[in-house]
């Protein structure tokens, strides 16, 4: 077997064998395969995609590449949630707090941001002292203490996810249904949590760009779930327009604060809801309605943020220090109207150039740049009214280049839906 045959085989359109799979995924972790041929097979697999036991397949053998977490030693129902990614997604950020103040464990590895989309860790890191990389013992024995931790993608897990992505994000090779179930589930599934959400991203801001592609991709996700007796649930939203006002690092855990204190979003409240309370249902047993009552009860007591708190507290941090750059600016409309679209791809990249993201996995983030909307789609904005609040430190970006994110038109907008099907 040579990869040079794996490659023609996948390019003609055939089902690959797991012996072969596990063929390019183990040479290309031992370098005996290049980055140049595994560029070349994961283009063919874009093209020609994968059947589902092709891709189970291929999850087991990622998920098989490195370490698997045992989380036995924490009592009770583990969860954990990941999101496909998106602009101004800090659902993780308060939705992790407010589960582990109703006394759920959340014991989660997060990532960091990647392209135009933030990653939680990123945020994380924007509180002084954050620390996202305490020891095994550690985070376990923090779950169980308070419930709750958040840590680092660890390299010794899926190690093959890890040099993967990385290539598949130089190579035009992100967005294709197979790959990206492969690499969510192989790294839900060897975190080792009793029951899997995943928020699966829809629109200009997201990888997946339509409803039909979306619903295939969560339905793949459940199965390979099921094939390991773990409930995975996902929840597909829409992400055409940034999710709540912020945008950028300390930005956005600003307003994850705020929102865990009572005065969020309501875009965001409502993802954050949505999820909660699924969990909820499914590890206590209660009705809907009762599990919203419940968590909107632990955001009005405090005692989600006080979680929030506890949290960074143990991991170091200082609340107290979250930086965000005093030069801010305001940006005005040029038009009177109701907002139609915010395009969320392109904000994603002017927060990115301003240095809110990174190109390449070397760069440095400016944690407190960013941008905070002050309009949403369906709102009325008059002429020189402020559209959003542009924070910058030592990169720059053209009024023009921002105002061009806005459709205004003249009729009015109704405020999209932001749920759009729930699939387990
Ligand atoms: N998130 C992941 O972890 N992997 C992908 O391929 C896409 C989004």
């Amino acid at each position: 077997m040579t990869i040079i045959d794996i490659i023609n085989k996948k390019r003609l359109g055939k089902e690959l064998k797991r012996e072969e799979l596990e063929f390019a995924i183990e040479g290309y972790l031992d370098n005996s395969i290049k980055d140049y041929q595994m560029s070349s097979l994961l283009m063919a697999i874009v093209i020609n995609g994968m059947t589902e036991s092709e891709t189970i397949n291929l999850t087991d053998i990622m998920l098989k590449s490195g370490d698997i977490f045992d989380l036995s030693k924490i009592d009770g129902i583990i969860v954990d949630k990941h999101s496909t990614g998106g602009v101004g997604d800090k659902v993780t950020l308060v939705l992790a707090p407010l589960l582990a103040s109703l006394d759920i464990k959340i014991a989660k590895m997060s990532g960091r941001g990647l392209g135009h989309t933030g990653g939680t860790i990123d945020k994380l890191e924007s509180i002084e002292g954050f620390n996202v990389n305490i020891s095994k013992d550690k985070f376990i024995k923090q779950v169980n203490d308070i419930n709750i931790a958040l840590i680092s993608q660890s390299d010794t897990i899926v190690p093959a996810d890890k040099k993967l992505y990385a290539l598949r994000d130089v190579t035009g090779t992100v967005e294709s249904i197979p790959l990206i179930a492969s690499s969510v589930m192989s790294k839900k599934l060897a975190s080792g949590a009793d029951v899997i959400l995943i928020d699966v991203t829809v629109g200009r801001g997201a990888l997946i760009k339509n409803l039909k592609d979306a619903r295939r991709l969560a339905n793949l996700m459940v199965k390979i779930g099921k094939a390991y007796r773990k409930p995975t649930i996902c929840i597909l939203t829409s992400m055409e327009e940034p999710l709540g006002y912020a945008i950028g690092n300390a930005l956005e855990v600003k307003e994850a604060i705020d929102t865990l204190k009572g005065n969020g979003p309501d875009d965001l409240l409502e993802v954050v809801m949505t999820l909660c309370s699924i969990i909820i249902g499914a590890t206590k047993k209660i009705s809907n309605s009762e599990a919203k009552k419940m968590l909107i009860n632990q955001l009005k007591n405090k005692k989600a943020y006080n979680k929030f708190k506890q949290l960074v507290e143990a991991q170091d941090g200082d609340i107290t220090n979250i930086k965000v750059s005093d030069k801010a600016f305001s940006i005005k409309s040029e038009k009177e109207g109701y907002i139609a679209k915010i395009d969320a791809l392109r904000l994603g990249e002017i927060a990115k150039k301003i240095g809110a993201g990174r190109s390449t996995l070397k760069d440095k983030i400016d944690y407190e740049v960013g941008l905070v909307l002050s309009k949403k789609v369906g709102d009325y904005v008059e002429v020189d009214e402020e559209l959003l609040k542009l924070y910058l430190n030592k990169k720059d970006v053209s009024i023009k280049e921002i105002l061009d994110c806005y459709t205004i038109v003249e009729n009015k907008i109704d405020k999209p839906k932001l749920i759009l099907d729930i699939i387990k």
